[in-house]
Order: structure tokens, then C-alpha cells, then sequence
């Protein structure tokens, strides 16, 4: 059976996969990136209401679901937050505290959840989490979800290209309510013709620190 095991070397308490050469999060403010992009960019906590669901195409550390819950939380949100990932190559519970540890303002966050790390299922009194594991290539066409908001978190697409190709990025638009949001790092083109061959309305936006741009992709409510 092929090694599906994530790979790690350390810089400065950053994971670096191995396999994809790449860091899981920013080297200079991980946190920081992740709400600009991945939160403000879907709006926020402005969009939040019981049952929101949030999707995302990478789970690797866990830190987009630590930012996400502690928004959650800080904007006084009642209810329940649906978070759904998918994820080729789990990282180990020891990996993902570890990774988390950069993170000081996360700490009470990052130890309520570590003893749940390693389960593909859980819930809170206000957070229902699923793992699902595999590529997602295969997982997420079989997947019968309808999302509120997408993060799009793969690798650099240079470095990962099967998580942003044409065909899942259509995967992703199906699987969004009408109104819903995508949000991710990058601007490459050739995924944001992918989103808009989907049918949403994609838009360049300011990128977070040094990165110039990024995309935001809306679902037109008329084409539920
Ligand atoms: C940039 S990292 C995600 C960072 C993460 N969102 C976080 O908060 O730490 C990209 C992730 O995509 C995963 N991945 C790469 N190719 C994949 C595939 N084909 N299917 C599912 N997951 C994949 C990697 O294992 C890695 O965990």
C-alpha cells in the first residue's frame, strides 16, 4: 500500500511536507493569513448563524478549524458550526500540537481539542467536525454536502496541482448552497477559470502580506 503518512521537517516551528515541499501555513504569520484569507475573505463572522457549514480542501494542521472556531466563539455566535475537511494525508495528533504550539493566542483552543485529534468524527457543544480522509479527487464527488463557505487550502497549485485541477474545482461548486462563498490563498489563473467554468462569480482580491492577490468565489443564487 502506498505511504500515506504527511512527512514533515520543521523551520522555526512551521511544518514543511516533505512530499509537496511546501509549508502548511505562512513562515512569517500563519494566523493572520488564515483570518484575512480564509475568514474575512469568506465575510466573516458577519455570515455565521446556526448550522453554518464550512468546508475546506486541506485539513493538515487543524489551524483553519482552530481560527474558525475561536471567531465562532469571539463574535458570540449561538448554535452549532458544521466544519467538514478533506484530507489526503492526515498529520498525527503529536504533529498537529506541535505545528499548533506557533499559535500562543490559540493555546486554550488548541488544548480543549487536543485530546480529539485522531478521531475522523466529533462534537461540541457548538461544533460538529468531520475528517474525511482520502484523496479528495475521489472523496469529495461521492460526498453529499451543501457548504456554506469553501477554504480552498492545498499546496502551492504549482506544487500540488490535483488539488486545484478543472474537475474538482466543479466539485467544489457543487457542493455550495446557493449564496455560498469559496475563498483561498491563491490567484492563479488557471483556478480561477476554473471557478468560473463552475458558474460562480469570481473576484480578485487583496492577498494577505507579500501576496498580491487572491480569489473569493461566490455561488449566483439564481443558479440553485
Ligand atoms: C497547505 S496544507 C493545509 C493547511 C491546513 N488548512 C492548516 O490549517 O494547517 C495542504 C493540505 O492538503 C492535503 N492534500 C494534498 N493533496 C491532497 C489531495 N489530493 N486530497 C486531499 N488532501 C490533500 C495535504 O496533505 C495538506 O494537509
Amino acid at each position: 500500500m502506498a505511504d500515506q503518512s504527511a512527512g514533515l521537517d520543521w523551520r522555526k516551528g512551521t511544518p514543511v511536507s516533505t512530499r509537496f515541499d511546501d509549508p502548511y501555513f505562512s513562515l512569517e504569520n500563519g494566523l493572520a493569513e488564515t483570518r484575512h484569507v480564509f475568514l474575512t475573505g469568506n465575510g466573516l463572522p458577519d455570515r455565521f448563524g446556526d448550522g453554518f457549514h464550512i468546508a475546506e480542501l486541506g485539513f493538515g494542521t487543524g489551524l483553519n478549524l482552530l481560527a474558525a472556531l475561536d471567531l465562532w466563539r469571539q463574535s458570540g455566535q449561538r448554535g452549532r458550526l458544521f466544519f467538514t475537511t478533506f484530507e489526503a494525508y492526515p498529520l498525527t495528533p503529536e504533529q498537529m500540537i506541535r505545528a499548533q504550539q506557533a499559535f500562543p493566542e490559540l493555546a486554550p483552543l488548541a488544548q480543549e481539542l487536543a485530546p480529539l485529534w485522531g478521531q475522523h468524527a466529533f462534537a461540541l457543544p457548538d461544533l460538529t467536525f468531520q475528517m474525511i480522509e482520502g484523496d479528495a479527487r475521489q472523496t469529495l464527488p461521492e460526498w453529499p454536502g451543501a457548504v456554506d463557505a469553501w477554504f480552498l487550502d492545498g499546496f502551492s497549485p504549482a506544487k500540488n496541482p490535483e488539488l486545484w485541477n478543472a474537475d474538482l474545482m466543479a466539485q467544489v461548486a457543487r457542493h455550495m448552497a446557493p449564496g455560498a462563498t469559496a475563498a483561498s490563498y491563491t490567484a492563479a489563473g488557471h483556478v480561477r477559470r476554473a471557478l468560473a467554468a463552475a458558474g460562480l462569480e469570481v473576484m480578485r482580491v487583496s492577498g494577505y502580506g507579500r501576496k498580491r492577490h487572491m480569489t473569493i468565489a461566490t455561488k449566483p443564487i439564481a443558479s440553485a
